[in-house]
């Protein structure tokens, strides 16, 4: 198959809107289109054709257990979805959509199982961002779209992510830039008692507990031996190929550690990498050829979220073979930082 790459520009010219309105087409019929949305990349199917969804799978390496997340463009469409919707739930997605935040209500027995993983409830998002909603306008129909990786791998921050994992695969890749956040949404579970975060994002729990009050965290979010309640968080994740180890602690000490360990490596002929932040980047001694790479300041968590997938299938494409990263603490979005480097680095985790 070839993969049709569609750049639209910010100011929306006649061919781009065409362009939108054949991505719609294409979804609507049963096709794989990739899209931008603020958090990462989404490949989307129409979530209603289980032919389509399960391409999907199929493009991505998916297990078939892991759910999918359907993406509306207007909250009405929530109806058709999901059952029991609460008022508290009412409050939250009045609040927080359209936004980098999924919900998880009782699912409507119209869904297909496979997009559930044979669960009897449903994900569902509405996006903060006018192209990826301009799509789903224009498919009419709920949108099934994970981040549009290769299972397993980082997730997607541009167009160019996603060809080097999916082009071949799908039938069309719609380039709006970059996405800000960087990070996938946090997901809620509205479907049980006692609203659960089974995955940190940027709306962070304590934003969540303004309107939610008894809102309560899955502990497995950053810890690697208990059992997730989300399927798709048990999976080695948000990996690079190089094996990556990931410092907590004192500063000073992750410095020297991670200085000590590189060298080694290198010496036995290794290709090491080290992820540092704008306030340590200059303190690490090095050997020359050792890549240090900067996620930005870690008095800014933004822009770590937003550099942090893309960092790591940077240090793919130059073939390193081992990544040693500074973690960040777990205050507000550090906490879904930390979720992703826990997981990139399977769990293996030096603390100082
Ligand atoms: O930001 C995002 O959420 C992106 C963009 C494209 O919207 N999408 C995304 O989808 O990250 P995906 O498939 O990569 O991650 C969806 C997560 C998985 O961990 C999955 O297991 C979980 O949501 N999930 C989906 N449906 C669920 C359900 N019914 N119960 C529990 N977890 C569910
Ligand atoms: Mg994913």
């Amino acid at each position: 198959m070839k993969t049709e790459l569609v750049r639209i520009s910010k100011d929306l010219n006649k061919e781009d809107l065409e362009n939108i309105k054949r991505a719609g087409e294409i979804l609507k019929s049963g096709g794989l289109v990739s899209f931008p949305t603020e958090t990462v990349y989404g490949l989307g199917a129409n979530g209603l054709d289980e032919t389509a969804v399960k391409k999907i799978y199929k493009a991505k390496g998916r297990p078939s257990d892991n759910p999918l997340i359907l993406h509306i463009s207007s909250i009405d469409q929530l109806d058709e979805l999901a059952e029991d919707v609460s008022p508290e739930a009412r409050r939250a997605i009045d609040t927080f959509w359209p936004g980098p935040i999924t919900f998880i209500f009782k699912k409507k027995s119209t869904i297909p199982d496979l997009i559930t993983g044979g669960l009897d409830t449903v994900a569902v998002r509405m996006p903060d961002h006018d192209l990826a909603r301009q799509i789903l306008d224009a498919a009419g129909v709920a949108i099934a779209a994970p981040s549009a990786n290769t299972s397993g791998r980082p997730s997607p921050t541009r167009a160019q992510h996603v060809m080097d994992d999916l082009a071949g695969k799908i039938d069309m890749i719609v380039d709006g830039g970059s996405s800000g956040i960087g990070i996938e949404s946090t997901v809620v579970d509205l479907s049980g008692d006692t609203p659960l975060v089974l995955r940190p994002g940027k709306i962070t729990i304590e934003e969540i507990r303004k309107i939610l009050a008894n809102v309560e965290e899955d502990k497995s979010i950053i810890k690697q031996d208990i059992v997730p309640k989300s399927p798709g968080q048990k999976y080695r994740h948000y990996a690079p190929s190089g094996e990556m180890v990931l410092f907590t602690g004192s500063i000073d000490s992750i410095i020297k550690e991670m200085s000590k360990r590189s060298k080694e490596d290198f010496k036995k002929g290794k290709k090491v990498a080290i992820l540092a932040t704008d306030e340590t980047i200059d303190s690490y001694d090095l050997d020359e050829k050792i890549v240090i790479k900067s996620l930005g300041s870690r008095e800014d968590e933004d822009t770590i979220a937003a550099n942090l997938f893309s960092s790591l299938r940077e240090l793919d494409s130059l073939g390193i073979e081992k990544i040693y990263a500074e973690g960040t603490g777990y205050d507000d979005l550090g906490l879904a930082i930390m979720n992703r480097m826990i997981k990139a680095a399977d769990g293996n985790i030096v603390k100082l």
